[in-house]
């Protein structure tokens, strides 16, 4: 087989800056050892996030100059709906301005004390807007998707057992909703099987609890479906999308991860009762329901998106290309996520760091590390953006210390890649160097976003 190569040509470039290892030393330590917290044009190569930072399409532009401005009724909402009522089958499409506004307009609605919601695993937004809301976000993660070293086709799968017992217990009454997040960011980007969903849907319908898909990575995901699930290799993505939304009640959506957009994002559902429910609430938070927190460009932009990721040519070089820089460091024996996931490699960093306790953050101090060495920008997740306190002060740790280098959708290409493997090997000779770190200030939500560290000596 020849090169997959990347599905596209560059029209317009910018530029990445590039600092010395000294430079950067002090650049970490004015950051307090938070990546959120260095300015990016202190970044050479930014693997942060996937989200909001895609090349757009040369269609896309054209469409961003094609956005219809009006207050109301624009014909970029009716192009913009209607794309997602053919891609979801749910008729009804409410804009939101990105993912987490989404969430919060559901939870608000859904939420309260003595709820709980229930998943494959939630993403930190959606477990934040949750908790927020006073209910409980309870994670049911498969067996295999825990084993960050043990390779299997699905490990973003629900634990359908566990989520039966979990029913049983609570009472279903006060489970107001089940989430499947497709792919499951926090658990490595590792897919859910359609068979899954399926079962998952069952076990929802004889309990009466509505099914939403947290859809960000829904292009990624049904791609591996057709690369990895008996019966689906010769059905097209955009067919096996339709299905895989054909068992759900409803969905959220960030339109700044599949959808290719810098911003963005919807619900889509079926029920009119809940649908009027977020109408009220978008008018009061994010805007009236023809354009809710986004410009007609913006709709004009996440429609042609939409479209744009299920292009199987494009689909095939972005599951390789993080295939590729997944392998080449197995190959030198990282501890990484296996198998790739389908939009970000994930280091193990318990594994990579061995001699650095939780408690003091191997993810954080391999962020940290990466970033000295080759001015890489990654993001942990682990105990610093999962972990809690227990009643008696002691960090309750996530379920793995994970680094998480997300590929940013068109925009690096494989000579990029390749540094990034050289830099991240180069840390991996030289680990046992690395120091834990202390948080010295916190906020009660979302913490990892503001957090301060230092270096524990
Ligand atoms: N759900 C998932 C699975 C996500 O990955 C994200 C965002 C959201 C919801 C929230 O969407 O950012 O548009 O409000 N993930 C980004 C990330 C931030 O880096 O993985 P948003």
């Amino acid at each position: 087989m020849k090169t997959i190569i990347e599905p596209f040509k560059i029209k317009s470039v910018e530029p990445i800056y590039f600092t010395t290892k000294e430079e950067r030393i002090d650049i970490l330590k004015n950051a307090f050892y938070n990546p959120f917290l260095i300015r990016s044009n202190d970044v050479l190569i930014d693997l942060l996030t996937d989200s909001g930072t895609s090349a757009m399409s040369s269609n896309q532009w054209a469409g961003i100059m094609r956005g219809d401005e009006s207050y109301a009724g624009s014909p970029s909402f009716f192009r913009f709906e209607e794309t997602i009522q053919q891609i979801t089958g749910m008729p009804l499409v409410i804009p939101t301005h990105q993912g987490r506004a989404s969430e919060k307009i559901l939870f608000s609605i859904l939420g309260g004390k003595e709820k709980y919601f229930v998943s494959n695993t939630l993403f930190d937004t959606t477990r934040a807007n949750i908790e927020f809301s006073g209910a409980e976000g309870v994670d049911f993660i498969c067996e295999e998707g825990k084993l960050p070293s043990i390779p299997a086709p699905f490990k973003g799968n629900m634990d359908t057992d566990s989520l039966i017992k979990f029913i049983a217990t609570k009472g279903a009454e006060n489970i107001p909703l089940c989430i499947i997040t497709v792919t499951n960011n926090s658990g490595g980007g590792q897919p859910v099987s359609m068979a899954n969903i399926k079962a998952v849907k069952k076990i929802c319908t004889e309990n009466n609890i509505p099914l939403f898909i947290d859809a960000c990575r829904f292009a990624e995901n049904s791609y591996f479906i057709k690369l990895r699930e008996d019966g689906y290799a010769d059905k097209p993505v955009n067919e096996i999308a339709k299905e895989l939304f054909s068992y759900a009640d409803g969905c959220t959506m960030s339109a700044k991860k599949d959808a290719f957009a810098n911003i963005g994002g919807f619900l889509a559902m079926h029920d009119e009762a809940l649908a009027l429910q977020c109408r009220n609430l978008l008018v009061i938070t994010e805007g009236f329901p023809t354009y809710g927190g986004l410009a007609g460009r913006d709709l004009e932009a996440i429609a042609i998106g939409l479209m744009e990721v299920m292009d199987e040519h494009y689909l095939q070089y972005r599951i390789r290309s993080i295939e590729y820089l997944t392998n080449k460091l197995i190959a030198e024996g990282v501890p990484v996520m296996q198998p790739a996931g389908g939009h970000a490699v994930y280091i193990d960093a318990k594994a990579f760091l061995d001699h650095i306790p939780v408690e003091q953050y191997p993810g954080q101090a391999l962020v940290g590390a990466l970033y000295l060495e080759g001015g890489i920008r990654s993001v942990e997740i682990g105990s610093l953006m999962f972990g809690k306190y227990g009643e008696d002060g002691k960090l309750i740790p996530g379920q793995m210390e994970l680094v998480r280098l997300a590929i940013p959708r068109r925009v690096y290409t494989q000579s990029h890649i390749d540094y990034v493997a050289e830099v991240i090997i180069e840390v991996f000779q030289n680990r046992k160097s690395i120091k834990g770190l202390k948080i010295i200030e916190e906020a009660p939500m979302l913490r990892h976003f503001t957090a301060k560290l230092q270096p524990v000596e």
